[in-house]
């Protein structure tokens, strides 16, 4: 039986390391539609595409191909998945996913990947705009705080730069850029599970994520 499951959040949030171990568990793909976004962020903002003409960004996006092969990403088959994680990065694909017309471009090439079987999805509008008929939805969020010391610590166990107060002020400043935006602002998707994850280890939400799914499953054909 194919299905899907969508997990969406604000930034930092937890979501992907938990959407990844969630997969792992259940033996189904993850999609991780950030992804997706800061590629083709990094790849527009590097050639000096900018946000505010429509059509040299529709042009430019019929241009470009990506793709997600075995956890990596991939545009016109070169492989990004290192440069897209950087707060460079944070910023550009902030800026580019806001603007409808990447969010369209982007839309089938996301609906298409429950073809190849099941699917856990991660996002910001994955259970309310890309799979709204999802079998199981969550909304995963936690205080500013509880997201900017995951990413500062994160950041430190990989050797990167981190400072608390600036990670915590960018994650402030992209939840309001996030929320407040016209496309697809940040929404509890209808029929979501609502997770508020600050004070919950990381095993903890896993555990309730794969009991709500076999709940929820069992319960389908
Ligand atoms: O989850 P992330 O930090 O990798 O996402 C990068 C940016 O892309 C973030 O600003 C939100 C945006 N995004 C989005 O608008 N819609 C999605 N489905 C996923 C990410």
């Amino acid at each position: 039986m194919s299905y899907v499951i969508t997990i969406d959040g604000p930034a930092g949030a937890g979501k992907s390391t938990i959407a990844k171990r969630t997969a792992q568990a259940l033996g189904i793909s993850y999609l991780d539609t950030g992804a997706i976004y800061r590629a083709i962020a990094l790849i527009l903002a590097s050639s000096e595409v900018k946000p505010d003409n429509d059509e040299y960004l529709r042009e430019a996006l019929s241009k470009i191909r990506v793709e997600l092969r075995d956890g990596k990403v991939f545009v016109n088959d070169f492989d990004v998945s290192g440069e897209i994680r950087t707060p460079e990065v944070d910023e550009l694909a902030s800026v580019y996913s806001a603007l409808p017309v990447v969010r369209k471009a982007l839309l089938g090439l996301q609906q298409e990947q429950p073809k190849h079987g099941p699917i856990v999805a991660e996002g910001r509008d994955v259970g309310s705009v890309v799979f709204p008929g999802a079998q199981v939805k969550f909304f995963m969020t936690a205080s500013p705080e509880a997201r900017a010391r995951r990413r500062y610590l994160e950041r430190v166990s990989k050797g990167r730069p981190a400072n608390y107060d600036e990670i915590l002020a960018a994650i402030i400043e992209r939840d309001k850029h996030d929320s407040s935006r016209a496309a697809a602002p940040l929404s509890v998707p209808d029929g979501a599970i609502y997770l508020d994850t600050s004070d919950m280890t990381e095993d903890e939400v896993l555990n309730c994520i794969l009991d709500r799914v076999r709940e929820a499953l069992s319960h389908e054909d």
